[in-house]
């Protein structure tokens, strides 16, 4: 069976709170299932005490974040760096459709973040709207989202079909042996499914349905 990789992105959402009572209500009834790897990535402010809450629990749960500094350790106000990130995640999204829309991030910018977080040793999770995207040498995992595709885009937004998916990670995986395909824009319980049990689409990236802990713990169970 292949491994699936189930990645929530919770976007600017949940307070420290909201996200440990999120983690107790998730782990109550998650077991993890041979085969499926589970992923939060969250707001910075969240990363420790979830970190120590799966530490404590012995959870098979991975984090990650949203975003990183393009630059390492510095003079650079406001900004998160690779290095502070390393001892709390493993994975860091990177050019998602939101941050290159509303916080104007180009490719340039997006390559230096990718080389950042690799000096660091962590995972980068390069996200993609294009068909056509060229992924950088060392980047090992991609999530292709259609802008469209994604819950708030608009009120009709859906998931995209999925032999449509599975025909574009074939052709990316034929120009990248060995890519790591994940496919994000509107899942749920529902359409997991669909995705995950495609040959060459080996994870799902979820917004709004990773929310909640009950949604989100079903989407596990069905992928
Ligand atoms: P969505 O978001 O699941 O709410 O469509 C996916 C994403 O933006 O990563």
């Amino acid at each position: 069976m292949k491994n699936s990789l189930i990645v929530a992105n919770w976007k600017s959402n949940k307070t420290i709170p909201e996200s440990l009572d999120w983690l107790s209500q998730f782990v109550s009834g998650f077991a993890k299932t041979e085969g499926k790897e589970v992923i939060l990535c969250t707001s910075f402010p969240l990363l420790y005490p979830l970190r120590e809450q799966i530490a404590q629990n012995d959870l098979d749960i991975k984090l990650g974040t949203q975003d990183v500094s393009q630059f390492p350790e510095g003079p650079y106000t406001g900004e998160v760096n690779a290095g502070q990130i390393k001892n709390l995640a493993t994975y860091v999204l990177v050019g998602h459709s939101e941050r290159r829309r509303s916080l104007g991030e180009t490719e340039d910018v997006i390559g230096k973040k990718i080389e950042q977080v690799l000096e660091a040793g962590l995972n980068p999770v390069l996200c993609v709207q294009d068909e056509n995207a060229q992924i950088p040498g060392r980047c090992d995992i991609v999530a292709y989202e259609p802008p469209d595709a994604i819950s708030t885009s608009g009120p009709n937004s859906e998931a995209s079909d999925p032999e449509r998916i599975e025909r574009i990670a074939s052709f990316f995986k034929s120009q990248r042996p060995g890519l790591i395909f994940l496919y994000g824009g509107s899942v749920d319980d529902n359409n997991v499914r669909r995705f995950t049990e495609k040959d060459s689409i080996d994870g799902v990236l979820v917004g709004a349905k990773s929310l909640s802990a009950e949604e989100f713990l079903r989407i596990c169970q069905n992928a």
